[in-house]
């Protein structure tokens, strides 16, 4: 098991940014892409606590049938208990169509469980910018030999603002936090792509056949919500130290910016915007 963990509480704190922001052409992308097939496997990867499964299985036909993965059992099981519930109200006559699979995504053999159990869809929602280059060409080259559509969205593209009131230090902050980001997260050999790993994946999956589309999802948090200020309060401080461990020689300066945008988000001064980009691929016709 690689050591990269993720608290449940900070998946589900950004579940409503995350439904909010995302694209709905790319779900009818997806669910058109569905019907076209006598089932709908989904496969879902570092599904954490089922955010992209809450946000998609109202969205797609009744025939839905999830394997959740991650390797953490705990996150896993928060997934299971409100999808059952969530499935069973949207599509009543479904049974039992969750699985999860506890497991560590370095070791994912998407042909070995098409054999037993065909794949359709093969999803992930805040993972990609994790991956390093290796591991996206991983799931390129399986996602290809099963001829399996691909949504792979919320993907951090490195551009984040705080609006309402500019402040000088802010690019330097974002600059610092967007090489952080490419870090190793544990996820494929080498360091992650942070930023740049969605604009790889679509050049990855044209070169692979595919057919790929790609929309901006932006989580937009407004000035003097309680809701931006408990989110806000997150990413401000993840920022802060990330821009520390990069510029530990700013560190006073830093620490003096998250003060002030601190005080500026809870006096509702300003709000947030972190963007992402999203992924739709689909193998073409051969
Ligand atoms: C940012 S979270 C996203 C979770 C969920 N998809 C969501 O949108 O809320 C990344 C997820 O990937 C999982 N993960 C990271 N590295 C992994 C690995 N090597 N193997 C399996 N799961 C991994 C984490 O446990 C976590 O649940």
């Amino acid at each position: 098991m690689s050591e990269l963990l993720f608290d449940s509480e900070w998946l589900t704190l950004r579940r409503r940014a995350d439904h909010q922001a995302r694209d709905t052409l790319l779900n009818e992308e997806a669910n058109y892409w569905l019907t076209t097939r006598q089932r709908s496997h989904i496969v879902d990867l570092g599904a954490g606590n089922g955010n992209n499964a809450h946000y998609l299985i109202p969205w797609l036909g009744p025939q839905q049938h999830w394997r959740l993965i991650d390797h953490d059992a705990g996150l896993l099981k928060d997934a299971r208990r409100g999808l059952e519930e969530l499935i069973q109200t949207h599509h009543p006559d479904a049974g039992h169509c969750i699985d999860t699979g506890e497991m560590d995504l370095n070791a994912l053999d998407l042909p070995s469980l098409h054999q037993q159990w065909p794949i359709d869809l093969v999803t992930a929602s805040a993972l990609l910018d994790l991956a390093s280059e290796s591991w996206i060409e991983g799931l390129v080259g399986q996602c290809q030999r099963i001829q399996a559509a691909v949504l792979l969205v919320l993907n951090v593209n490195g551009h984040w603002s705080i609006t309402g009131i500019k402040d000088p230090l802010d690019e330097t902050i974002r600059q610092a936090f967007n090489t952080h980001q490419t870090k190793s997260k544990g996820l494929g050999q080498g360091a992650a792509l942070g930023p740049m790993a969605a604009f790889n994946a679509v050049d990855q999956f044209k070169a692979a056949g595919f057919e790929v589309q790609t929309r901006t999802s932006v989580w937009q948090l407004l000035a003097g919500s309680a809701y931006t200020k408990a989110l806000g309060f997150q990413l401000i401080n993840g920022w802060h130290q990330a821009a520390c461990e990069m510029l530990p020689d700013q560190t006073h300066e830093f620490d003096v910016w998250f003060v002030r945008r601190q005080t500026q988000l809870n006096t509702g001064q300003v709000g947030i915007e972190v963007g992402h980009t999203d992924i739709y691929a689909e193998p073409l016709a051969s």
